[in-house]
């Protein structure tokens, strides 16, 4: 996979681009990443790229001609690239150009995968207070907005596309089956994960994690994402793939019936904690038990969840 990345400050990306996953990925040709710098194409003496907003506004806007020529330039670098990699199965001669703005879709992981797709990407970083209108007309064909939040430039969105996308590369992360276990992969957060000492601070591992049976493991990991998201990010339980026994015991969950497994930290805010009824308070239940989710069972292991 190939991202071009067209931006005014290319510096920015030398540390974050070349360190750790990314910098193997690249060392190992899964990913490439071409830096472009927008101000190589600007044509008055000065190399200006910003200009006055008509009819006056706050700040500067990105000029038209430098980025609408750098997008040319480097999807015709691509399409010189195109007939190598044709054979290799490209079928796209021009990849989508994607302008960061805050005002783009927002990214996500199913985002994320749509992108890992294709063969070839070109990131675009507006600066300033905006992008004149006419470069979205004419070259730009996707907008992408990391959150609901303005940063000084598009460069970090675009340093967060290029990371979520590149550990979707296979090969890109060595363990194929990480990618689709983490977090937002199956639509739910990611259960707790524990490693050696047995012990820390008077904290033990769950008991279920040093059992060996690997039933057991999957089903309390289960449940702990199950209870996590319904702590700490129940908008994506409504999207998420359950079964009837887990919505049943999502139900009782939220109806206070059974406690969410242990939260930690300051975080969820309180009211999500726990939801037990009064007078109505059990044992949290970090499991119930194997096909019968409508029963009461003690937590085989509540601590540390
Ligand atoms: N540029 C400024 N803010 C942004 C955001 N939230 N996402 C993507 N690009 C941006």
């Amino acid at each position: 996979m190939r991202f071009d990345i067209l931006t005014l400050f290319p510096e920015m990306f030398n540390g974050p681009l070349n360190a750790s996953i990314l910098k193997r990925a690249q060392e190992a040709g899964l990913i490439q990443i071409g830096l472009h710098n927008i101000r190589d194409w600007a044509q008055d003496k000065h190399h200006l790229t910003d200009d006055y907003p008509y009819s006056g506004g706050a700040g500067m806007v990105m000029k038209p001609e430098p980025l609408y020529h750098a997008i040319q330039a480097v999807k015709a670098q691509g399409r010189e690239r195109f007939g190598e990699d044709a054979r290799a199965g490209d079928t796209e001669p021009d990849p989508p150009v994607i302008l960061l703005s805050p005002q783009g879709r927002v990214f996500s992981q199913s985002v994320a995968r749509e992108l890992s797709r294709h063969r070839r990407l070109i990131l675009v970083c507006g600066h300033y207070e905006g992008v004149d209108e006419r470069v979205c007309q004419l070259a730009i064909t996707d907008q992408i907005s990391i959150g609901d939040y303005v940063l000084t430039g598009g460069e970090l969105a675009a340093m967060v596309v290029v990371d979520a996308v590149s550990r979707l590369i296979p090969g890109v992360l060595g363990d194929e089956a990480s990618a689709e276990e983490e977090s937002f992969a199956g639509g739910l957060l990611e259960y707790p994960q524990y490693t050696r000492p047995p012990e820390f601070m008077g904290l033990k591992v769950p008991e279920v994690l040093l059992s060996g049976n690997h039933a057991e493991i999957q089903r309390w990991r289960r449940y702990q994402s199950l209870g996590r998201t319904w702590a700490r990010r129940p908008d994506l339980l409504a999207r998420a793939p359950l079964t009837p026994e887990e919505r049943l015991w999502l139900a009782r969950l939220e109806a206070g019936e059974v406690q969410v497994p242990q939260a930690g930290g300051c975080w969820p805010p309180p009211e999500r904690r726990s939801r037990s009824k009064a007078g109505n308070q059990k044992p949290p239940q970090a499991v119930p038990p194997a096909g019968d989710p409508g029963r009461e069972q003690g937590p085989p292991d509540s601590q540390g969840a």
